[in-house]
């Protein structure tokens, strides 16, 4: 169980009016300028925000989604015709030589499973030229996010256009070790529907994931900060060697 409201098409509508803010994604655009990169792969794509963005920068964008849902909410976007959406994971992708992989808005937490993420790992690799580098935050386990997803904390009343009214909340119902199980709930004013999603996220210390970067051959550059964040999330910046 991961993440599962992204592959509901009522709760993927709602993704991006909850999520309104994405000044997380400047850092990433800045990501994209500073390596050059004209091809960029952008992996859990989403409602294709990001990938959306960068076409219109120009940039040959592919977003590879498993959330059917999701991935139909970012190919009826205006502009969505000029992104090359791929239905699945990091771990079919057809040969792409791209100059930058991204995993945005902890994308590589959603990524819990320990064998879908050593291939996501894997097929990011593969998916990169040369010399390309994949680049992905995640929340550092020190600062305890989940302590905050309450009732009481995370209650938003958010008026949705054709929607109406959407009241949500998350609530933590497990955590056991690094995996971190928490439930949203999502009440629709128009009618009266209350909808829940279940997600687990993995928390990974930092040496954790340089570890898993150099046992599938990437050269670490960086780890960032997000600047948006700060202290609280790692930024890693990893190259496939070569080129
Ligand atoms: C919080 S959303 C972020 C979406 C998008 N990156 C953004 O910035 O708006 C996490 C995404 O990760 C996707 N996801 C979950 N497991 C995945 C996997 N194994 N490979 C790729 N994406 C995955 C989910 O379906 C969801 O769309």
């Amino acid at each position: 169980m991961a993440d599962e409201c992204f592959g509901h098409p009522r709760l993927a509508a709602l993704y991006d009016p909850l999520e309104a803010d994405r000044g997380d994604l400047d850092a990433y655009l800045l990501m994209v300028e500073e390596f050059g990169a004209r091809r960029v792969l952008d992996i859990g794509c989403g409602t294709g925000v990001f990938a959306l963005l960068l076409a219109d920068r120009g940039i040959e964008a592919v977003g590879v989604e498993p959330a059917g849902a999701s991935l139909d909410v970012a190919r009826g976007k205006p502009g969505g015709a000029r992104v090359r959406w791929i239905e699945g994971d990091a771990t079919s992708l057809p040969p792409l030589e791209a100059d930058l992989a991204t995993m945005t808005a902890n994308v590589a937490q959603a990524i819990a499973d320990p064998d879908a993420w050593h291939g996501t790992l894997r097929g990011a690799r593969a998916a990169l030229r040369p010399g390309g580098r994949l680049v992905f935050e995640t929340r550092d386990p020190a600062r305890r996010a989940w302590e905050g997803w309450t009732r009481r904390e995370s209650y938003r009343r958010t008026d949705v256009p054709g929607v109406g009214a959407v009241e949500s909340w998350h609530q933590v119902t497990d955590v056991d070790g690094p995996l971190v199980t928490f439930r949203t709930t999502y009440v629709f004013a128009a009618d009266g529907a209350v909808l829940t999603s279940d997600s687990t996220l993995r928390f990974r210390e930092r040496q954790e994931v340089e570890a898993d970067l150099a046992g599938h051959g990437y050269a670490l550059e960086q780890v960032r900060e997000a600047p948006d964040r700060p202290g609280r999330e790692f930024v890693f910046v990893a190259r496939r060697p070569g080129a």
